[in-house]
């Protein structure tokens, strides 16, 4: 079926962190980790293919994980199951919408729920790293995460939650990333500067159980993160740049190979975060 091309999700970023849910009368397909991590969605702008995935430890210890998810479209698998930032980390990474960790994971902070959601590096095997988004929650959090790009033409694709996986932190590790600067950035958002293919950056890496495999990174297959051994002191930390002016949503011209959508990620509130150190040779 000439469905089987990928059409890539796209973040919008208005992560909140937020205790009190209303809308009871959305769709809410759930899946759940081994740890009782309970992800489900609920629409923000159903027509625009705009919904809010639901982040819910039910367990009883801090829990780290990866949300893979995919759509379909009249039945059919449109889009791939893939990891949750696995597309445009690098578009993220300038605009501020996501960020590299070091260190053991901690519980998504108050500062988060304004972008710089956090990026890790997943170990599949000695060879094989991937990435994505890594989320941490204290027993009984709840973190709700904004996500767009749910369309096809002018119909809403239906989202559908593949998987959430418990991830064992590893170490913090450097690692040249080289990516394809036209795929994972300038498809997102060509108003950004992209960070250089290769860059240098320590990241926070995380163990994966054995049902997660390397097709759930698909939009970074063509990326490569190898682990490097060098060190320096030549540290340098990146200002994020945000757009200040909307850029109204538009839809994929044609589901070519990779039908990327941009959209607006400006939210009028202000922000604070950390700066992210991306490390030189
Ligand atoms: C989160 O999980 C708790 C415990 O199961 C439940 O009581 C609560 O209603 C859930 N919240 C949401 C928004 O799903």
């Amino acid at each position: 079926m000439a469905l089987k091309h990928v059409v890539l999700l796209t973040t919008l970023h208005y992560i909140l962190l937020c205790f009190i849910f209303t809308d009871a009368t959305s769709e809410n397909h759930i899946c759940a980790s081994s740890s009782g991590v309970v992800v489900s969605y609920e629409w923000v702008e159903k027509d625009k293919g705009i919904l809010s995935w639901i982040m819910n430890n039910t367990g009883n210890s801090i829990s780290t994980f990866i949300l893979v998810r995919g759509a379909t479209y009249q039945d059919s698998e449109l889009v791939e199951p893939y990891a949750f930032g696995a597309a445009y980390y690098p578009a993220y990474i300038y605009n501020g919408l996501g960020q590299y960790f070091q260190g053991v994971p901690v519980p998504l902070q108050e500062y988060q729920s304004l972008g710089s959601t956090p990026l890790g590096i997943l170990r599949l095997s000695s060879q094989q790293f991937w990435t994505s988004f890594v989320f941490t929650l204290s027993p009984g959090q709840l973190f709700q995460i904004e996500e767009a790009g749910y369309l096809y033409h002018d119909d809403v694709l239906t989202p559908k939650c593949q998987g959430v996986y418990q991830l064992s932190y590893l170490g913090t590790f450097d690692f040249r990333a080289s990516y394809s600067v036209i795929e994972q950035c300038q498809a997102f958002d060509d108003a950004q500067p992209c960070p250089p293919s290769p860059f240098s950056i320590g990241s926070a890496v995380y163990s994966v159980p054995s049902s997660v495999m390397s097709s759930m990174f698909l939009p970074s297959f063509k990326d490569n993160f190898e682990l490097s051994f060098c060190t320096s002191n030549a540290l340098f930390s990146l200002p994020s740049f945000r757009r200040l002016t909307p850029q109204s949503v538009h839809q994929e011209k044609e589901l070519e190979s990779y039908p990327l959508e941009k959209h607006s990620n400006d939210h009028p509130r202000s922000y604070h975060r950390n700066h992210l150190i991306l490390r030189i040779h």
